[in-house]
This record gives structure tokens, sequence and C-alpha cells, in this order.
């Protein structure tokens, strides 16, 4: 028996998830709705330091959304058009929050169309108790000993813990 290669509307959600919030949860089960699959991509990007490796943001992005079939998730580096084009991918999802991502997404919207004008970015809205929320406060917050619940996922929450109980783990 041959397996044929998964088909439909593939986006792509890329983005840090350093770490993975329900704002992004958020944007991916609306992306989900709107396309036949969604696949959310990890930058890989340890020059900047981040809180988790990609392996457990990919980790931690597969636990949440396991019982999804039409949400997969991968990590690349480079330019996203030329991984969109490995991966044949009709769209990019981008969640905006405020005015205040309008300037930075727009610019890179069109320097991505630049690159591949075939490729469509697309601009989500989250439920509006998320429009606060970013990776970076959630770390600031939770490192000083703010609440998080309900602001992440209940097992980033636990790695977070984790984390800052056994850090270098
Ligand atoms: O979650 P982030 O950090 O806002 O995501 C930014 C991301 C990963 C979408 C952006 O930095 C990116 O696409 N990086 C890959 C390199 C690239 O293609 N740069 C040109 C973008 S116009």
């Amino acid at each position: 028996m041959t397996t044929s290669p998964p088909s439909g509307r593939l986006a792509l959600y890329p983005g840090s998830f350093d770490p993975l919030t329900n704002g992004h949860v958020d944007i991916i089960l609306r992306g989900a709705q709107l396309f036949d699959r969604i696949l959310v991509a990890v930058l890989v990007n340890e020059d900047k330091k981040p809180l988790f490796s990609a392996d457990e943001r990919v980790d931690l992005v597969r636990e949440v959304f396991r019982e999804y079939p039409n949400v997969e998730v991968d990590t690349f580096n480079g330019l996203l058009v030329d991984y969109a084009r490995r991966r044949r991918a009709t769209a990019i999802v981008r969640g905006l929050r405020a005015v205040s991502d309008f300037e930075y997404e727009f610019q890179m919207a069109l320097m991505n169309r630049h690159l591949e004008p075939t490729l469509e970015t697309v601009f989500m809205m989250p439920a509006e108790q998320y429009t606060y929320l970013s990776s970076r406060l959630i770390k600031e917050v939770f490192s000083l000993g703010g609440d998080v619940r309900g602001l992440v996922p209940p097992t980033v929450e636990a790695r977070l813990r984790a984390k800052k109980d056994r850090p270098g783990v």
C-alpha cells in the first residue's frame, strides 16, 4: 500500500513560542478551523538564549495539541519563506494583539511577500482576554513569583515550575 502525502491547504504559524501561551493556543485553534492543516513552526533561535530549548518548545506544542490531528509542529531556521516553500505552505498565520504589533507585522508580511509573492500572510486576532499576553511577560511575571495560571496551558506552567525548581534541567 502506498501512502500519499498529507493534502489540503497548509498554513504555517511561525514564532519563537518561548513558551507557548494561551494566546498562541487561541490562534492555533482558529487557524486549525480555517485551514486543512496548521503547522506550528518553532524558530531555532539559540543565540537569543531562549528559556526553553527548541526541542522543549516542540514537545510542549505537541503535548497541548496531541488530540488535534490537523495541528503539526516542527522547528525551522533560516528564512521563513524558504521553509514555507519546502513545506509547500500556502499561508503564514500571525496573531495581531494590538495596534503596537502592527508595524512590525506589516514589515514582515511585506518583506515575506517580496521574497515569495505566492505566500499570503493571514492575521488573526486572539480572544480579547489574551490581547495583553506575551511570552516575554509570562517569563518575567513567573520568574518574579507572579501567578500565570490561565495564561499558559497547565503543562507549560508545570514546565516553568520545574525549571525554576531545577535550573538547567
Ligand atoms: O514569535 P516571534 O519571535 O515574534 O516570531 C518571529 C518570526 C519567527 C516569525 C520571525 O523572526 C521569522 O520569520 N524569522 C525567520 C527569519 C526570517 O525569515 N526573517 C525575515 C522575516 S521578514
